[in-house]
Parts: structure tokens; C-alpha cells; sequence
């Protein structure tokens, strides 16, 4: 089959789910990611005909296409932070929000001395800043709360790479995932499968007693909320990973607030990813520590908190 004819197929076949840019959009990125052409190399290839495999590739990709599944869940990976992670429907899809709570943990980390490791992968990452204060030599201990496909561990550790990383999630799927992509970043992280929220945490869970980072993107939508969220997301991806697991949303928020006081070192930071329908609520629960901001994401909404002891 044709390219042409398959780029007919994706508009007819798509055309009731997805408007048109999103449907150019979507084939793009299965010509880019199946026959590694670019959005320009594929105006030019459009006569070309495809194996018999390559054409049952998007014949299949468009038939789940239609039932709504993600196409990041449809390639198995997606790009974040400008890097490949695995996923599967066992995994939270990566989101642009959480990049822009792991840019702010980056930035605070970095301001307060701790030094980056530049990387590349595609594109260029912060370098070492010769002007910074003093370099914080010693080992910075990280948390990640709810890691699902490690995306937050991994990215921290490949800019920290002296930094002793752990993540905790309750799904044992989720951590085959976060895994994988931990090896295939090459980054050491100690994951641990125990539920949060029933867990103390002490020296039994993790080699670590105190963490000069807490930082977590928990599932945060509350019971209430389910009607309002959109098919595609409840039906693809694990409600595990999306509510609260009782009537309370802010029920993670409350025991890292709590815990803080125990596992968090002196001056240690806390990054939150939040609801933006209960910002101040959320902030609120930090009130008793030295600083607690809230800051908009990209569309201005209440996205994050940043917590100093
Ligand atoms: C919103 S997802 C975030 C995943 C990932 N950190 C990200 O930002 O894409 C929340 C994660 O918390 C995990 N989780 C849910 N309840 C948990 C619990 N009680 N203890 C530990 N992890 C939990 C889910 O399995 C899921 O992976």
C-alpha cells in the first residue's frame, strides 16, 4: 500500500474521533516513529509503498486509533523531558505539567548548590554553572512518591548522577516499567513496591532515614471529580494512578506534610504536582514550614508546591 493511501485511510477512518490537524498530527508521528521519516521527509515520500508488514502496522495502529487508546500506549514510549521512557496501560502517560515540576526542582536544586550534570539526548541540558555558590558536595537523598513509570527518578538522577535516589509506587506493573526505563537510561534508583499510604517510613523500607527531596505527582483526582474526567483518560489509563483511593484527595499531601517533620532534612525541599482545583488547600497544609509556595503551570493554572523546612 501506498503512503498516500494510508494518509487517505487515517483521515476517513479517524475522522469522527479527531479533528483534521489531529489527525495529521497522529500520522506523522506513526511515519516518524514506524519508517523514521520527518514531517518534511514524508511530503516527499508520499508514492512510496510499503511492505505488507509496514501496511498492517498502521491498519492495526488505526483500528485502535479509533477505539480511543493513547498513541503514546499504542508505541509503548512516549518523549519526555526530551527523552524515550517505556510505557504501558499499567502507567500514568507522561505530562507536560510534570516536566515543568521537575524543571522547578532542577532550578531550585541547582540555585541552592547542588550541582547538574549536562547531558544530551537530542537536545541540550542545563551544563555545570560555573557561577553558582559553592558546591554542595554532599550526597543529596531523593524521594519519589507514586514513581509509575520512573520518569521523575530517572530524569533527577541523570541530572544528579551522584544523587541517591529511591521511589516508592504500590503497583508492581508500574515498577517493571520504571525499571526498564531506569536501565535504559542507565540510572541506578532504588525502587520499592509498598503502599504509601499504609507504610511508616523508616530504615526498614529504604537504606535512606532523611531525604533532602521529597517530590511526588500522586494521584490527586478526587471520587467527586470522576464524572468530569474525559473517556480517553479513565478508560486507557489505571484509575490506581489517577484517584485518590478515598473521598479525601489530599490524602497523599497530608501524610507528606506530616512525615516531613521525621524524614526531611533540615532545609530539605518538597515538590508537588497538585489539583489545580485546590490549590490553597493544599498549600495550607504546609503553613508551619519555613516556605510554601504555590506556582501556575504554562496555562496558569494551580499546579505545584514548593515547601522549604
Ligand atoms: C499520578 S501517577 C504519577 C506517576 C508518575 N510519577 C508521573 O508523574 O507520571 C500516581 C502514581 O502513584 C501510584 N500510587 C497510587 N496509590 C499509591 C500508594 N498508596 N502508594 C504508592 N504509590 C501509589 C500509582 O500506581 C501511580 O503510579
Amino acid at each position: 500500500m501506498k503512503i498516500s493511501k494510508i494518509k487517505i485511510l487515517f483521515q476517513n477512518e479517524l475522522s469522527k474521533r479527531y479533528s483534521k490537524p489531529e489527525i495529521e498530527e497522529l500520522f506523522s508521528i506513526f511515519c516518524e516513529h514506524d519508517l523514521e521519516l520527518n514531517k518534511v521527509e514524508l511530503r516527499f515520500n508520499l508514492d512510496k509503498d510499503l511492505s505488507d508488514v509496514d501496511s498492517e502496522k498502521f491498519l492495526e495502529a488505526i483500528s485502535e486509533l479509533k477505539t480511543g487508546k493513547p498513541f503514546q500506549q499504542i508505541l509503548g514510549e512516549a518523549q519526555f523531558f526530551g527523552m524515550k521512557f517505556f510505557l504501558n496501560e499499567h502507567v500514568l502517560i507522561p505530562r507536560p505539567e510534570t516536566e515543568e515540576l521537575l524543571e522547578l526542582a532542577i532550578d531550585k536544586l541547582r540555585g541552592s548548590g547542588f550541582k547538574t550534570q549536562g547531558f544530551s539526548n537530542g537536545i541540550t541540558f542545563p551544563q555545570p554553572d560555573t557561577q553558582q555558590p559553592e558546591t554542595n558536595n554532599r550526597q543529596l537523598k531523593i524521594l519519589d512518591i507514586g514513581t509509575g513509570s520512573g520518569i521523575i527518578p530517572v530524569v533527577l538522577k541523570k541530572h544528579f548522577p551522584y544523587a541517591e535516589v529511591s521511589a516508592i509506587d504500590i503497583s508492581p506493573d508500574a515498577l517493571k516499567i520504571a525499571k526498564k526505563n531506569a536501565d535504559l537510561h542507565h540510572t541506578e534508583i532504588q525502587f520499592i513496591q509498598k503502599d504509601y499510604l499504609n507504610e511508616i517510613f523508616d530504615s526498614n523500607l529504604t537504606e535512606n532515614k532523611v531525604f533532602d527531596i521529597i517530590i511526588s505527582n500522586p494521584p490527586y483526582i478526587g471520587i467527586d471529580e470522576n464524572v468530569e474526567i474525559d473517556d480517553s483518560v479513565k478508560g486507557f489509563e489505571p484509575n490506581i494512578a489517577l484517584f485518590s483511593p478515598t473521598s479525601d484527595a489530599l490524602i497523599f499531601y497530608r501524610k507528606i506534610a506530616k512525615e516531613a517533620d521525621r524524614i526531611l532534612s533540615e532545609n530539605g525541599m518538597i515538590f508537588l504536582e497538585i489539583n489545580q482545583k485546590l490549590g490553597s488547600e493544599t498549600l495550607e497544609l504546609f503553613r508551619d514550614f519555613s516556605e510554601a509556595e504555590l506556582l501556575k503551570d504554562i496555562s496558569g493554572n494551580d499546579r505545584m508546591i514548593f515547601v522549604k523546612k
